[in-house]
């Protein structure tokens, strides 16, 4: 693993001023197509996260991701949709200044692989499905909602969403298209995990809102369980789990909880493999969400605070919640002490 210090000696952008503008001060995230750093603006001196499409050179795809990015997030304007400053070319490379978020991602929140208190992983959907039903009224469709693009901003009575990387994104009029008319597809497109991709989607056929209805489901599912709903060793079983495997059972994973009738059925809708069957837009599925039975009020759960987006980059420092099993031993081993203690007692005074 590199140490900050090797990364920061190691990387030509670090220091460097983009647009006579930006000051880049730190690598928060490394992608698929580029980097993301914190970068200083000069005139205001607030932080902004900078998004540098490192690989765009000579390369169609990624320039197509670029001009899809910086088109949605100057289309959207949304309190829970990362914010555009601006964008432009760095040398020879793309790039878009947006809102910095000092949060973490969804993903990190889910590493540890238990479930999200009921209320908070609720609160997270409705806000999730608030930016979405937006994006989905203007025409702009995600395509690449994942845990990884989310991102969470605690705030003092719960947290905030942010929704992240539009890179993928899809336009439903031709005309607002950046890339229509271009014979670009995103066939063979370095594609990340297919674990929240709709089966439509996986199959590469004609996509639409739904896409996005079925990825917030199979984050729904996740939050409350701790599992993505269809999982898999390699990509092709992942593939085959969204197409022909049942949802499964979350009263059973979580026997601990009072799952709602309405809870299962808006997951069964938001997961059905016909996309005839799903929401038809985030908007209808956030409608259902909200006439949900509201879940019991969290009591007040404390996230460790220093462990930001960052820790993608070096996933060592994850800390996963204590497990409570762990004290087990430690009572078993008093119990058994006890006794002996007990045993050895009575045949000394026998
Ligand atoms: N606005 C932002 N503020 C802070 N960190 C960000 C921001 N945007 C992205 N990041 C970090 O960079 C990572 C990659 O960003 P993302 O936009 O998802 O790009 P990619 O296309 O490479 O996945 C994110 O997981 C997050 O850790
Ligand atoms: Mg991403």
């Amino acid at each position: 693993m590199t140490s900050a210090g090797e990364t920061r000696s190691a990387d030509p952008f670090l220091g460097r001023v983009v647009d006579d503008r930006y000051r880049i001060e730190q690598l928060l995230g490394a992608g698929a197509v580029g980097s993301v750093y914190r970068a200083v603006d000069r005139s205001t001196k607030q932080n902004v996260a900078l998004k540098i499409w490192t690989t765009a050179a000579d390369n169609e795809q990624v320039q197509g991701r670029f001009l899809r990015e910086a088109k949605a997030l100057s289309t959207l304007h949304h309190p829970n949709i990362i914010a555009v400053y601006g964008y432009g070319v760095f040398g020879a490379l793309p790039y878009v200044a947006m809102e910095f978020v000092d949060g973490r991602t969804l993903e990190h929140m889910l590493s540890a692989a238990q479930p999200l208190d009921t209320a908070l992983a609720c609160d997270v959907m409705m806000q999730v499905l608030q930016a979405l039903a937006y994006a989905h009224g203007l025409g702009v469709i995600h395509r690449d909602l994942k845990p990884d693009n989310v991102a969470l901003v605690q705030v003092d009575n719960g947290f905030v969403v942010k929704l992240l990387d539009f890179g993928l994104a899809k336009f439903l009029s031709p005309a607002d298209d950046p890339m229509a008319g271009s014979a670009l597809t995103l066939q063979g497109m370095v594609m990340g995990t297919p674990l929240y991709m709709a089966p439509e989607q996986a199959a590469g056929r004609a996509v639409d809102a739904r896409v996005d209805v079925y990825a917030a489901g199979c984050m729904l599912f996740e939050m409350l369980s701790g599992r993505p709903p269809f999982t898999g060793e390699t990509h092709a079983e992942i593939f085959r789990a969204h197409m022909l495997a049942p949802v499964p059972d979350l009263a059973g994973l979580r026997p601990d909880m009072v799952v709602a009738p309405e809870l299962l059925q808006l997951l069964e809708r938001a997961l059905s493999k016909d996309p005839q069957e799903r929401y038809t837009d985030a908007g209808e599925m956030l409608e259902h969400h909200l006439r949900m039975p509201r879940p019991p009020v969290r009591p007040k759960t404390h996230y460790p605070q220093n462990d930001n987006m960052r820790l993608r980059v070096d996933p060592a420092s994850l800390v996963p919640a204590p497990r409570r099993a762990a004290r087990w031993p430690l009572v078993a081993a008093v119990v058994t002490s006890l006794g002996t203690a007990l045993a050895l007692a009575y045949a000394l005074l026998r």
